[in-house]
């Protein structure tokens, strides 16, 4: 259930993770954002706060393991403890591998896989010891979907689909009570494509979005409906983009 909620969201401070961190709050939860701008994260905190909801945050670089479990303290120092996760913080510098943007490959490695492998690890033991928790993680339907360009986002994305279904897994097998979600979105109208460097890829991107991209809120509603069902019920897959988008 969504309301007393203490929820931790990686990547807060722009996009999904705003929007989510937002609605969230509207409906009750307690949420604690995490992302490398504080500027970003001290307005929305304030913007929740004034809205009459409660918000705390803490500068956070997911791949730094001691920032991820600094977060968890906070959680339970202001708000008592921590029931859930949104592991939500990436980019996506795609560009073809003869661009040899190796540097870029390694960046999404450490933020898109390693960085939900440390928020993870910074509340598994919590919630297997208290049996309950929610961990709900952002893929993308590049992991579910191959395409030129995509190879190593895309890669970093089939590792959170795969990962998240062995926690599932694992989670009911030793009856730890752990529910997981993952969110597969297409065009998202955000801040990501800025993290493309090459241009001709960029462009090309630029143009599906300009095309279909619709806005954040409709993840942070699907995060909400995955939250908001009962501590029996685990849907563990949605894939959300615009009505009108192929693929
Ligand atoms: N937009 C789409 O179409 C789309 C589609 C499929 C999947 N996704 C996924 O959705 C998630 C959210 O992206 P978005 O679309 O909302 O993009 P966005 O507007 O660029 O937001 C990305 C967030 O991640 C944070 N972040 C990046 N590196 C970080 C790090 N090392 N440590 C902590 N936070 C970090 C950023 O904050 P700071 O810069 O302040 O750290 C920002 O808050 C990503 O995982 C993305 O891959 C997006």
């Amino acid at each position: 259930m969504i309301k007393d909620n203490v929820v931790i969201i990686t990547g807060a401070s722009a996009g999904i993770g705003e929007a989510t961190a937002k609605l969230l709050a509207s409906k009750g939860a307690k949420v604690v954002l995490g992302a490398r701008r504080e500027d970003h994260l001290k307005r929305i905190t304030d913007d929740i706060t004034a809205a009459g909801g409660q918000a705390v945050y803490q500068v956070l670089d997911v791949t730094v393991q001691d920032d991820n479990d600094r977060i968890v303290q906070l959680a339970k120092d202001t708000f008592g403890g921590v029931d859930s996760i949104f592991l939500n913080a990436g980019l996506m510098p795609s560009s073809p591998l003869s661009a040899m943007k190796t540097d870029e490959w390694h960046r999404m490695v450490d933020v898109n896989i390693k960085g939900v492998l440390n928020g993870v690890a910074a509340v598994l033991p919590t919630f297997v010891e208290q049996k309950s928790g929610h961990v709900l993680a952002v893929s993308s339907v590049a992991g579910l979907k191959a395409y030129p360009g995509g190879a190593v986002y895309g890669g970093t994305k089939w590792f959170v689909r795969d990962f998240m279904e062995v926690l599932r897994m694992e989670s009911a097998l030793e009856g730890t009570n752990i529910r997981t979600a993952t969110l597969y979105p297409a065009a998202i109208n955000t801040e990501l494509l800025t993290t493309m460097t090459d241009k001709a890829s960029r462009e090309q991107m630029e143009g599906l979005y300009d095309t279909y991209g619709i806005a954040p809120e409709r993840i942070a509603d699907v995060v909400a409906f995955a939250m908001d069902l009962p501590d029996d019920t685990t849907v563990n897959e949605f894939t959300v983009g615009p009505a009108n988008q192929p693929w």
